[in-house]
């Protein structure tokens, strides 16, 4: 959430700023700032716009300010409108120094006060700016930058990642990480600072992840590292494997569009990889095979589309591992009271590993010494260091702020997770763990092929009707109800289209009263023989009542293939993969919507892709 990158070194700061910017700039995109010390008189100098990172560098033109040492920032506002003076970075009341922040300062209020009551004079509605007026007054008091940090790091509430630049000390650039992500790439006499490593990763490999409450001091070969007590860390620097970074849209409209396409790859090798650890994945992900075999219940948590896969990987375990599985909100995960159970694992599933409400709730169970197992895409994320274990979708990097393939190689993971533990446990033997992975490539399979087969009509035909419709209802039933969820979710947030969920046996409690001809029912439907029979009577009520009706069903399905307007058939595979084999005709679909509507698809309004504030 918000884009953030600083640079000090030999050269001039403005180009890889700006280059690391656009690749964030998915992490927020509702205005933008650039602000640097001038070379020769250390004036500290900056441009800002509203909007997305193309107005800032329009401006370039006729400001065209650069420096060894700067800031830049692409925002998602929180404190705030999106406007030129809300815009980071900030400053103190005589522009002397200048902040980008990532976060949320949560005592800003009794900050601000303080400091207007000093005199201090506020020119946005920020919470940043208190940071860097509270900066101010702490080197009026302290004259030395460290006191001055030390001070200021304790008296900040929140979570935050800042980095600043002073005109008074022109050869180093401050950091500072408290539950926000950031972290500094090492190259030849120079440094790099990010909140995400995509922003540098084609320049150095050497990335130091700030650890939580520290911060440094940077200058072009210099890194000092403290705590918040001022006691001096020990920097441990790491090479990453950057290597399945690419940025490119290669040829695609969208990212969102080569996302999809490129799910079945994703979850061939997620697959390929969890064949490789099997023998060792007790060691990876934390457990012990004693522990494993002792299992008694299993609890994930999750936000958005990582809590949809949850809800549906809550139907794998329950079944393939005969064992209770319950799914919980990592939102509200903290405000509920938690009762701790004898034997049990919490997943935490992230595919950016950076979402704050994940990671509160990870740390939750982590303080309650129960086992933890974070299921993300990204090595190097905060979720991957913290938990007890992990494991990694090989889902490679995802740029549209819609989650495509992150959800689908999730579905993939935790379906050879189930199946992985139920072999252990000894509920299921080799043969039968073979054939789940070899049911996991026929789903990528029926994925893929499914989007070939209806690409035409859905472009010509489908897309521009349906597109017509302001409000939508989504049904599913059993395992296609939370599939159901998430189908409605990508629909509403790159289309600004309302469409409201409901369980199918719901309908007839209420929402059957919306019926009527200008709300289409999405209708999904299971390969349970059971659940699909009375789906098949819900689809009844719907066209009883002259509802439209748009049915995803499987091959074989005809009584409800039948009675749907408009009609996806999809290959059959094995009952618990039926969400992972409509995930990509699903997503191809609400793309085309989103289209026609000629939304930002890879940039929806209002949102980012990685929500680390709560
Ligand atoms: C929707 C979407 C979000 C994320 C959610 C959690 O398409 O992407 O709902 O799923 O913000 O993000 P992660 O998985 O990174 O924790």
């Amino acid at each position: 959430m918000c884009g953030l990158v600083g640079y000090i070194g030999k050269n001039l700061s403005r180009a890889p700023i700006i280059k690391g910017l656009s690749r964030l700039e998915y992490r927020g995109y509702d205005s933008a700032g650039f602000a640097c010390l001038n070379p020769g008189d250390n004036r500290l100098v900056y441009v800002k716009a509203q909007g997305q990172l193309h107005n800032l560098i329009k401006q370039f033109d006729q400001k065209p300010i650069d420096g060894h040492i700067g800031i830049g920032h692409t925002r998602w506002s929180t404190h705030g409108v999106a406007s030129q003076e809300n815009a980071h970075p900030q400053f103190d009341c005589y522009k002397t120094l200048s902040i980008a922040h990532n976060g949320i300062i949560e005592n800003h209020h009794m900050l601000k006060e303080q400091l207007m009551q000093e005199g201090h004079l506020f020119s946005s509605q920020t919470d940043t700016e208190i940071v860097a007026h509270l900066l101010e007054s702490l080197l009026q008091i302290h004259k030395k930058l460290l006191p001055a940090l030390i001070s200021l790091v304790n008296q900040l509430q929140g979570a935050y990642a800042l980095v600043i630049i002073l005109q008074a000390y022109p050869d180093q650039m401050v950091v500072i990480r408290k539950g926000s992500p950031l972290c500094i790439g090492i190259g030849q006499q120079e440094m790099f600072v990010s909140s995400d490593l995509l922003a540098f990763a084609d320049i150095t490999n050497k990335v130091l992840f700030l650890p939580d409450q520290s911060f440094a001091l940077l200058g072009k070969e210099l890194l000092e590292l403290y705590d918040f007590s001022g006691a001096p860390l020990l920097p441990s620097i790491q090479e990453v494997d950057s290597a399945w970074i690419n940025v490119d849209k290669n040829g695609y409209e969208h990212f969102m569009l080569k996302e999809i396409y490129e799910q079945k790859g994703a979850i061939y090798a997620s697959l390929a990889f969890f064949r490789s650890i099997s023998h060792q994945i007790w060691d990876q992900v934390g457990l012990t095979s004693e522990q494993v075999k002792n299992l008694e219940s299993i609890h994930f948590l999750g936000c958005g589309t990582s809590w949809h896969a949850a809800r549906i990987a809550q139907f794998f375990f329950e079944k393939i591992c005969l064992m209770p599985a319950r799914v919980m909100l990592a939102s509200e995960f903290r405000y509920m009271p938690f009762f701790a159970e004898k034997n049990s694992a919490y997943i935490a599933i992230s595919q950016s590993g950076e979402t704050a409400d994940t990671l509160e709730a990870l740390r939750l169970v982590n303080s309650m010494h129960i086992a933890n197992i974070a299921l993300t895409n990204v090595a190097s994320s905060t979720a991957v260091r913290e938990a007890d274990g992990f494991l990694l979708t090989h889902a490679g990097q995802e740029i549209a702020v819609a989650s495509t393939k992150a959800f689908a190689t999730q579905l993939a993971a935790l379906y050879w997770f189930a199946h992985r533990i139920a072999l252990e446990k000894g509920i299921i033997n080799l043969y039968q763990f073979e054939t789940a992975q070899e049911d996991i490539l026929i789903a990528a399979e029926a994925l893929e092929n499914s989007i070939e087969k209806y690409k035409k009509i859905i472009v010509e035909t489908y897309a521009p009707y349906y597109a017509q419709y302001k409000k939508f209802i989504f049904l599913g039933r059993h395992i296609s109800y939370p599939f159901a969820m998430e189908a409605a979710l990508k629909l509403k947030e790159i289309s600004y289209l309302f469409a409201q969920c409901y369980p199918a046996g719901e309908l007839k409690h209420g929402p059957i009263a919306l019926i009527d001809a200008e709300t289409p029912i999405f209708l999904f439907s299971s390969l349970d023989s059971l659940v699909y029979q009375k789906l098949l009577s819900n689809a009844q009520e719907v066209k009883a009542r002259k509802g439209h009706l748009v049915v995803f069903a499987f091959e074989g399905q005809k009584e409800l293939i039948q009675l749907a307007d408009a009609c996806f058939i999809i290959p059959t595979v094995n009952p618990l993969l039926a969400p992972l084999a409509m995930t990509g005709l699903m997503q191809f679909f609400v793309y085309h919507i989103a289209k026609v509507l000629d939304c930002p698809i890879d940039k929806p309004r209002n949102l980012a892709k990685s929500v680390t504030v709560e």
